[in-house]
């Protein structure tokens, strides 16, 4: 057990672990004490002199992100006029030179600057010349593919070079030259290209660094933000959905220490972009001549259903999901799979490159393109002892052993995925009857006999396993278009045409019968999951 050390900020008595510095301190006091140089990452460098406090006994005013809590009863000022005078020097100083060009500045409404200017800057300043530092010709510099420098916003925290040092430890970036005229840089004949360069952009205190990707997209302060989770692989890492007017703009990295930690991939952070997909908004029927009618949901379950019935009485029924599927998505089709009496059933395991998100407790890591393959094992989604897996329903569907295939494609990341492959397409235009649910009109969809529109991860609630068995919770960031249902009312409606006592309707209803039913799970409610994740005691494969 660490020692506990109690200190007072501002009147704020507190107990920290020694050797917490200040900066972290005065979080738990409810006080905050400006940087910009200083990151809980990263190495400290008490660079930028913005997080000056006052201690009763020390002499000069100390840099809060370079002195630890040693001993007990040290107190310690923020609000202080010899704290606020040295913060608005220090304000002054950084914007000297700075272009104060915000109205045409990616970072305005989440910049660093900006927000102390208002809270601890002043109005004036007292340097009235005209001519600023400028480095001309490197206003808008390419570091790799993903992230632009402009040098004239830098206020040279090094963050950015800690970064490729510490976190990805791949070393791009350096700081050349001396004095006032520092400026990063990446080293000549290498370009900053690493899985994870665009987290120096979140990092960036300033408008410095901007994201080739969202520069110009979108003022930031128009868009709105919910929790979720990227579904790029099985890593899981937590992100915020930004979107104006339900079209996504970015994911940006959430904080999950045992996970993503403060970080996120270049990958991860571009598979939105599949959910431009032109979508199918109805469910649809197509004959043997290829042609395809829209019809209303009430036939199309019915459809579904008799299509299914019909199948499992003269033959073997395969009830398949891919993709981002949810828990308890996955848990309806195990119960679909049951009512139709088939044990072949299960998630298709898609392996993927490998990637590795750092965190405190060495990473996490991700090779697979499903991203809630264990969840769905959790929930049951994986054959009986007699049941074919998989691959053996896939092949069933080639050979033609199966009289039915549902098919539930939770789509996401993996567009060149196992069932886009031609071979398999001609096999399921061939097999008995496919029905399909799924939120794009892919090929799959295309060919299925009976398609349901449902929606997309971004436009649902639910939970996914990652890689760690972590069980975590992401919410419903935008509306499904009209026609469009979640696929946890779409397969609840078809189950209650075999289960007509079927109450559970929404996701937290279906949560708490997975709870009911697994052990690890017992006592969890959907709305109460901790927010960094629940993790399982079981180490699912
Ligand atoms: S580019 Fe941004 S992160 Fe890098 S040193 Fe300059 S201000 Fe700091
Ligand atoms: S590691 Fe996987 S889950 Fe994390 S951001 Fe990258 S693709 Fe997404
Ligand atoms: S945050 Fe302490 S000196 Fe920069």
């Amino acid at each position: 057990m660490p020692d506990l050390l109690s200190l007072t900020i501002d009147g704020r008595t507190i107990e920290v672990e020694a050797g917490t510095n200040l900066v972290d301190a005065s979080l738990k006091a409810g006080v905050q004490i400006p940087h910009y140089c200083y990151h809980p990452r990263l190495s400290v460098v008490g660079q930028c002199r913005m997080c000056l406090v006052k201690i009763d006994g020390v002499p000069k005013l100390q840099t809060g992100c370079t002195t630890q809590v040693m001993k007990d009863g040290m107190t310690v000022h923020v609000d202080h006029d010899e704290v606020k005078t040295a913060q608005e020097g220090m304000m002054e100083f950084l914007l000297i030179n700075h272009p104060l060009d915000c109205p045409i500045c990616d970072q305005a409404g989440e910049c660093g600057l900006q927000d102390y200017s208002f809270k601890h800057g002043q109005a004036f300043s007292r340097f009235s010349y005209e001519d600023k530092r400028t480095y001309p010709g490197k206003e808008r510099i390419p570091l790799g593919p993903s992230v632009v420098l402009n040098m004239n916003r830098c206020i040279q925290c090094t963050r950015c070079v800690r970064f490729t040092e510490e976190i990805t430890e791949t070393g791009e970036l350096g700081f050349f030259q001396r004095g006032s005229r520092a400026e990063i840089g990446v080293f000549p004949g290498n370009e900053l290209d690493n899985p994870l360069s665009t987290c120096v952009v979140d990092i960036c205190p300033v408008g410095a660094l901007t994201s080739t990707e969202f520069r110009f997209a979108e003022r930031v302060w128009y868009l709105d933000k919910k929790p979720s989770l990227c579904t790029g692989c099985d890593a899981g890492c937590n992100i915020t959905l930004e979107h104006r007017r339900e079209n996504i703009r970015r994911y940006k990295p959430r904080l999950n220490a045992e996970v993503n930690d403060h970080w996120m991939c270049d990958y991860g952070r571009g598979t939105f972009r599949a959910y431009s997909e032109p979508r199918i908004t109805s469910p649809e029927r197509r004959n043997a001549r290829g042609e395809t009618r829209a019809l209303s949901w009430a036939d199309g379950l019915s459809s579904a259903h008799r299509a299914l019935t019909q199948a499992a009485s003269m033959g073997r029924v395969g009830v398949l999901a891919r993709g981002a599927t949810t828990t308890e998505e996955a848990y309806l089709l195990r119960r679909l799979a049951d009512a139709l009496g088939t044990g072949d059933r299960g998630v298709l395991h898609e392996p993927g490159p490998e990637r590795t998100i750092p965190n405190p407790n060495g990473g996490v890591r991700g090779n697979e393109l499903t991203p809630n393959r264990r969840g769905a094992l959790l929930a049951g989604l994986a054959p009986t002892d007699t049941g074919t897996d998989p691959n053996g329903i896939l092949e069933g569907a080639v050979t033609g052993d199966h009289s039915a295939l549902l098919i539930f494609d939770g789509g996401a990341a993996g567009k060149d995925n196992a069932l886009s492959r031609q071979s398999v397409l001609e096999a399921l235009r061939r097999a008995g009857t496919v029905i399909v649910l799924g939120w794009a009109r892919t090929a799959l969809v295309d060919a299925a006999d009976l398609a349901l529109p449902i929606a997309t991860h971004a436009e649902t609630a639910g939970t996914l396993v990652n890689s760690q068995s972590r069980l975590q919770r992401f919410e419903r960031a935008i509306p499904a278009p009209a026609g469009v249902r979640s696929g946890v009312e779409a397969l609840a409606d078809l189950l209650r045409f075999f289960e007509p006592d079927f109450g559970a309707a929404t996701v937290a209803e279906v949560f708490a019968l997975l709870a009911s039913e697994i052990s690890s799970l017992a006592g969890t409610d959907f709305d109460q999951l901790p927010a960094n994740g629940l993790q399982l005691e079981e180490r699912l494969g």
